[in-house]
């Protein structure tokens, strides 16, 4: 299987074949979805909220971020890998924000980097490209500007509003970003953007033309039952899965049942002949 690059997703969007992409925060599950052949996967600062519990990706640190990419690394072949810039590490100045995308390629092992924001960023993503990492943008729904936009509310609604979308997208095209993230429009105006621009998109709750799909692993495989917006669709309910799962091992604990022949170890020295494993002995028990 071939590697995933920048290049890969340009020609995908250049033959119309759409692009898959989901969030991933461990070596474990980026073995699976690496497995699956999804084409891209995001250490998305979503991890806040699904993986710490906050009700905000804003505290998340770089140092977290590089973590996390670091392990998703360790678990992915092919897959094309992009680490998110958390809150604060590129808002204030080019200088820290060229420092802190080198740390998520160079030590978290990413091969780009996301920012979130319009064409108010663009003289960031020009200084980081000039530093040879490939950023990805991300307009629409900024959940980092969660505050400033009274909530996590659909964008882009109005002509006004949806102009100045498709202004943002050109303008980071034009900067040097290789890939668009469009978070929660309208479905037109996810369409206008995509075709507006000449480098993929890939949208979530941005309608179906756009050149990709991403969703939050979490969502997708149904892990929090109070968490159903819209856009997304649950592949799986991992919630009721694992909930079964840990209640049958709780009751047979409890009753003994577990562990069971099976999942004993016998006394034996290794490379002895194995005598009858009996139940409960451990090595070095009895
Ligand atoms: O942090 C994240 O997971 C994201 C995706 C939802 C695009 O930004």
């Amino acid at each position: 299987m071939k590697k995933v690059t920048i290049h890969t997703l340009r020609k995908m969007k250049r033959a119309g074949e759409r692009i898959t992409m989901l969030t991933a925060y461990d070596a474990s599950f980026a073995r699976l979805l690496d497995q699956a052949q999804i084409d891209v996967l995001l250490v998305g600062d979503s991890l806040g909220m699904v993986v710490q519990g906050h009700e905000t990706t804003l505290p998340v640190t770089l140092d977290q971020m590089v973590y996390h990419c670091a392990a998703v690394a360790r678990g992915t072949q092919h897959a094309h890998l992009v680490g998110d810039m958390p809150f604060g590490s590129y808002q204030a100045g080019a200088d820290e924000a060229v420092k802190n995308a080198v740390r998520i390629v160079a030590e978290g092992h990413m091969e780009a980097v996301k920012l979130e924001g319009g064409a108010e960023y663009c003289d960031i993503v020009e200084r980081i490209v000039r530093a040879g990492v490939p950023v990805m943008g991300h307009i629409g729904l900024t959940p980092q500007s969660v505050h400033k936009l009274g909530g996590y509310v659909v964008q882009g609604r109005g002509e006004d509003k949806a102009a100045r979308l498709v202004a943002d997208a050109r303008a980071l095209e034009e900067a040097g970003c290789y890939s668009l993230i469009l978070e929660a429009i309208p479905a037109e105006l996810g369409a206008e953007i995509t075709r507006s621009v000449g480098i993929p998109t890939i949208g979530i709750g941005a309608g179906a033309e756009c050149d990709g799909q991403v969703l939050v692993i979490y969502d997708l495989l149904g892990m929090n039952p109070e968490f159903s917006p819209k856009f997304v669709k649950k592949y799986a309910d991992l919630a009721k899965v694992i909930g079964d799962a840990a209640t049958r091992y709780r009751d047979e604990v409890r009753a003994g049942a577990f562990p069971a022949v099976e999942h004993t170890f016998s006394s034996d020295k290794p490379g002895a002949t194995p005598s009858p494993v009996k139940l409960y002995s451990v090595a070095g028990s009895e």
